[in-house]
């Protein structure tokens, strides 16, 4: 065929492979950081029909986004009995984590999971919203009403992780708009779609950061693009597992109230959170309380400045007076 043969040439052709690889991962890596595709969207609003505006260049409305755009079903999800059980493989016997919880979410409520560590906070979430693949459930779960269709909750609910996952190199907007892509229902049309990531944007107080790249983002605006990709399915009911872990108490603050606003818009919101300050605490309707062992303490609502909650525990005579102060720098601190 006229090619000369030589071994030489089998060393050559790895190093070359090997350097072509690798200049194709630098390339890849300098594409993703520097170029943007989302100029592609850059049109005016009069293009709806073929080109859908840009999320960002829509204007931000003068009161806040109620993320209503999109119409989504109230979820009332109620649970009596419920425990789990899981199988130890090491110690060949059954471990109980969750003991005879009962409760109820209701839309339009932020209800807060508290517990210490180890109570069984994030496993009572994972069993509620389906997660667990291993052990036993036993109990009722009912939603608006009737038994638990697990395939039709699947679709109603979002669930963000306390540890936040993305493309570092995407702008928010880019990962928003990938997740209405992936996530919004297949109906919707591209203006529809741009319109709930401008009020996602917005509702979260994203809108100025949407063309920063997540890389360069603070730890609470992490968080809140981490909320905002489920709240991109329209979920008519969300958990979050320990949303301000890791924040400041300014980030938190602004994470919750935040996370207060999508309860404000009709949709169930659950929350597990740990050691919140009063102003955080205060923002939650409810209290779901949870011991070692995954036994319930208090399920019920909080009250005005925690009022229902501590006449709760009041009238039990081992638990140490609670009540609230004003302290002072004006501001309110509950002690124990
Ligand atoms: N797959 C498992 N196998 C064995 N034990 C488990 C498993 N999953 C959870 N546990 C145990 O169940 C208990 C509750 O765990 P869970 O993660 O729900 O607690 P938590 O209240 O969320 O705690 P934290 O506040 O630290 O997040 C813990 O003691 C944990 O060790
Ligand atoms: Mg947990």
């Amino acid at each position: 065929m006229g090619f000369s043969t030589n071994s030489a040439y089998i060393g050559l052709g790895l190093v070359f492979l090997l350097g072509y690889a690798i200049v194709l991962s630098l390339l890849t890596m300098v594409a993703y950081a520097r170029v943007r595709h989302q100029h592609a969207f850059t049109h005016k609003v009069e293009n709806t029909a073929s080109t859908p505006p840009d999320a960002a260049s829509l204007s931000v409305p003068s009161e806040r986004s109620d993320l209503n755009s999109l119409a989504f079903a109230p979820v009332t999800l109620a649970f009596r009995d419920l425990s789990y059980t899981i199988q130890v493989k090491k110690q060949k016997t059954t471990r109980q984590l969750l003991r005879g919880i009962h409760g109820c979410f209701e839309p339009g409520t932020l209800t807060a999971l508290m517990g210490s560590s180890g109570a069984g906070k994030t496993t009572l979430m994972d069993v509620i919203a389906g997660r667990k693949t291993a052990g036993v459930i036993d109990g009722d779960l009912v939603v608006n009403g009737h038994p638990m269709d697990r395939k039709t909750f699947n679709n109603l609910m979002g669930y963000c992780e306390q540890f936040d996952n993305y493309e570092e190199t995407a702008t928010v907007l880019e990962t928003f708009q990938f997740c209405a892509a992936l996530r919004m229902p297949r109906h919707t049309t591209s203006l529809q779609r741009t319109v709930f990531v401008r009020d996602v944007l917005v509702m979260l107080e994203l809108h100025a950061k949407a063309h920063d790249q997540i890389a360069t983002l603070s730890q609470g605006e992490r968080k809140r693009v981490t909320i905002g990709g489920e709240l991109l399915s329209n979920p008519s009911i969300l958990f979050l597992d320990e949303p301000t872990t890791g924040l400041d108490s300014r980030a938190a603050t602004i994470v919750m109230e935040c996370v207060k606003r999508i309860a404000q818009s009709g949709r169930t919101v659950v929350c597990t959170i740990h050691q919140p300050s009063t102003v955080l605490f205060e923002l939650f309707d409810k209290l779901l309380l949870l011991k070692s062992g995954g036994r319930l303490v208090y399920y019920g609502p909080l009250g005005l400045e925690s009022s229902d909650m501590l006449e709760y525990f009041g009238q039990f005579e081992d638990v140490p007076p609670m009540h609230v102060n004003g302290s002072s720098t004006g501001g309110r601190r509950r002690s124990t």
